[in-house]
């Protein structure tokens, strides 16, 4: 008889602590130490969807579009597929009173597919091709944001009927975000830049154009920013704008979507965006702006998709191999990697670990653990404590992979991508199955 037979209520004292603000809303430990999201043991997802998968915790994501709304009720929120787009996740968005964010034809179909409304549908891209165009105003999607004078003077000549649009300007801030994510700043590929006049001269263009509704202005300041007072910026500088095409053209814009890019925490100590202290931020900052300007208040539209998707997600892998250096690091090699994960190597993304599959009372050891790709590089967590006594076959579960996983992923290594496992309600459902080699080699033009 085990020490934890005996007196069970050491279980709970032994066991992980899984930080809310990490893992899913429906993470627990069961009785047997596993660890359960929705009510399903990550263990048993292993063994009947096979590893690495990623789950879905569908009431997390549904519950942070609602918080969405409730925080920002006058404001629209269109949720950014490009974090994670299947047909239920359109569905679960625009269910929960979301409009949606897409930026290629791909996203586009999956939307329609899922049966949303085209006039909720928020058309993106710096390079939108001239089919991609043709898809977004065949659909009638409610509003597409240029991004290049090309793209203006496309859209304007294959018009059949006016279409709303906005422009899409970088304000100049710099948000302190990783360099790759940075998209605020001038010096980048999207928008036209504030600077130098450039987005006085889109809109000009624009204002050219009679199919051309032009009805505001977009902006977007990067990827996991932290400070609210960024936003605070951009909203003073873009009212300002406005302000200022009212003066040169007589126009009001009447919209003004700030973009997404809410901060959230892969780690338990990372930093997170606040949404109240966002909402804050961005009304004294439209109090501010408009009444300096004495310009009406804009409708408000965000763009989150980390913040709704990210934490819903949980990807579980199984340990393949156990591998002490002498001298050197312990790598818990597993069956998944940058393939499923490229984050890590993209942007030096920290994740944390656990043991999802059993409970242990081994001391904790650190460790990498890293991916099985051909790439030294392709590790997914670096100087975690896990357990000791870790072994082949163990199922760890990375918390924090409902965003930018599996829209990232890739076939690297002829691996195919993971399947999406949905859970709720103590069930399971895949939303997207596993990738198979039959299905790489059905892209092969016959030798
Ligand atoms: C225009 C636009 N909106 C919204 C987003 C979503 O950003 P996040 O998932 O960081 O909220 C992005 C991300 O790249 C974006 O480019």
């Amino acid at each position: 008889m085990t020490l934890l037979e005996i007196f069970p209520s050491l279980r709970s004292a032994m066991t992980p602590r899984l930080d809310p603000a990490v893992w899913p809303d429906g993470t627990h430990v069961d009785d047997h130490g596993r660890i359960t999201v929705a009510g399903v043991a990550l263990a048993d997802i292993a063994d009947q969807y096979g590893t690495p998968s990623y789950v879905l915790d569908e009431m997390d994501l549904r519950g942070r579009c609602r918080t969405y709304r409730e925080v920002f009720p006058e404001a629209e929120i269109a949720y950014a597929g490009k974090a994670l787009l299947t047909r239920a996740v359109a569905s679960w968005v625009t269910e929960e009173g979301l409009a949606l964010d897409v930026c290629s034809a791909g996203e586009l179909a999956i939307a329609l597919s899922a049966g949303v409304d085209p006039r909720r549908i928020i058309m993106h891209g710096n390079a939108k091709t001239p089919a991609e165009l043709a898809a977004a105003r065949t659909a009638g999607v409610g509003r597409i944001v240029l991004d290049s004078v090309t793209e203006i003077a496309l859209l304007a000549s294959s018009l059949t009927r006016r279409q709303n649009v906005l422009i899409r300007v970088t304000p100049g801030i710099d948000a302190h975000t990783h360099p790759a994510v940075a998209t605020g700043v001038t010096d980048q590929k999207f928008g036209f830049p504030l600077a130098h006049g450039q987005a006085d001269d889109a809109v000009r263009r624009v204002l050219g154009q009679p199919r051309l509704n032009l009805v505001g202005l977009h902006c977007h300041l990067g990827s996991q920013i932290t400070d609210a007072a960024h936003f605070a910026t951009a909203v003073h500088l873009m009212v300002g704008q406005m302000a200022q095409i009212r003066l040169d053209h007589g126009l009001i814009l009447t919209e003004l979507d700030l973009g997404g890019g809410h901060g959230i925490c892969y780690r338990p100590d990372d930093p997170q965006l606040d949404l109240s202290t966002l909402a804050g931020a961005i009304e004294n900052a439209l109090d501010e702006a408009c009444a300096r300007y004495r310009f009406p208040r804009p409708r408000i539209t965000l763009e989150p998709g980390r913040a709704v998707a990210g934490r819903a997600g949980v990807t579980v892998y199984r340990v393949v191999s156990v591998k002490h250096i002498t001298g050197g690091r312990t790598f818990v090699c597993v069956d998944g990697g940058m393939s499923d994960n490229p984050r890590v190597a993209l942007y030096g993304a920290r994740y944390s670990v656990a043991l999802a599959n059993r409970h242990s009372s081994a001391a904790p050891a650190v460790v990498t653990v890293a991916g099985r790709h051909c790439e030294s590089g392709d590790e997914l967590a670096v100087d975690v404590e896990l357990p000791s006594d870790l072994h082949p076959g163990d199922v760890l579960a990375v918390p924090g992979t409902g965003a930018y996983h599996h829209s990232l992923a890739s076939t690297y290594n002829a691996v195919g991508r993971p399947p999406i496992v949905a859970v709720r309600d103590g069930r399971s459902r895949e939303l997207i199955r596993r990738e198979t080699v039959e299905d790489l080699l059905r892209r092969e033009a016959s030798r």
